[in-house]
């Protein structure tokens, strides 16, 4: 078999065929799929039936899994999936539909506002993997944003004015912006904001991507509110039609996106049905930019 990547969305997303992922992959296999990343950005599967552990045996080609602790408020006897797993389903460990008001739902809806993810940790993440385990008939599709196309069409002054900037990211802002205000002082330390350049160069391409995500709170050394309409309307620029992509999930498909040069979201569906999503994140290996002392 051999490895066909179609393009979807020119020089942004691939469609992969002629490989069965559920299965090892050979040095050669990982490394093709690794060189459609650079290429692209966004890659989909389909019809790869995976159980969790061939989720993150799949993902691990690609580096190291993260561990999910830090980044949700479910707690320990509450998970439904392995540490190493993201369960951005709607369900808990008894497999119904959260409840209208359950904290776990309402702190997921998160997940409807563009971000890249784990840009809430110093050492931010490099791949996501997210895998439909059961769909829904309408709506709950993902969309994906190319920040390298964004960026590129910025002008020359704005280029420069944003070249070293460095913004605050936490889950706290992310989730304030829904008006999910109540946490503990253990979540508010968890959630501890970090620093990440606005502009980062990506390793291999060395193309350079515009690093946003709803969970900026601020510019280092510039007022919050001008941060903050700064930052929205980068957003708006970098979301624009010309620039996305919209994932309809059928059964079994697999999306890997490349978190740094991407934001995502999902968009709302009748939450009385289920939606099961897996993620497996593949870890960064370095920060963006020096962190604060703890
Ligand atoms: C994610 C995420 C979107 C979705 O898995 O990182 O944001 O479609 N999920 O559930
Ligand atoms: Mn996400």
């Amino acid at each position: 078999m051999n490895i066909t990547i179609t393009e979807l969305t020119p020089g942004f997303v691939g469609d992969v065929s002629g490989i069965d992922i559920t299965q090892p992959l050979t040095g050669a296999q990982a490394a093709a799929l690794e060189a459609g990343m650079d290429r692209y950005a966004v890659l989909v599967y389909h019809g790869q039936r995976f159980t969790d552990e061939q989720q993150m045996a799949f993902s691990q080609n690609f580096g190291a899994l993260e561990n999910t602790a830090g980044g949700n408020v479910t707690k320990a006897a509450e998970r439904r999936l392995n540490p190493h797993m993201a369960d951005v389903s709607n369900v808990g460990a008894d497999q119904q539909p959260l409840g209208r008001e359950d904290r776990r739902r309402l702190f997921n809806l998160g997940n409807q506002l563009w971000h890249s993810d784990s840009s809430f940790r110093a050492i931010p993440a490099k791949y996501s993997l997210l895998s439909a385990r059961t769909v829904v008939s309408k709506g709950g599709n993902t969309e994906f944003a190319d920040m390298r196309a964004a960026y590129d069409a910025l002008d020359d002054a704005t280029k420069a004015e944003i070249e070293d900037l460095v913004c605050e990211h936490s889950l706290i802002y992310s989730r304030g912006t829904l008006g999910f205000t109540e946490l503990s002082d253990e979540e508010k330390k968890m959630f501890t904001p970090v620093r990440q350049r606005l502009v980062r160069t990506h390793p291999v391409t060395g193309r350079k991507s515009l690093y946003l995500s709803s969970h900026i709170g601020t510019i280092v050394g510039w007022p919050m509110p001008e941060a903050r309409a700064f930052i929205r309307d980068l957003t708006e620029h970098a979301t624009q039609p010309r620039f996305t992509y919209a994932h309809k999930w059928q059964q079994y498909d697999l999306v890997m996106w490349d978190n740094r040069t991407t934001m995502h979201r999902v968009r709302r569906f009748d939450e009385s049905q289920v939606r099961d999503m897996r993620r497996t994140t593949v870890a960064g290996d370095s920060v963006t930019v020096e962190q604060l002392a703890a």
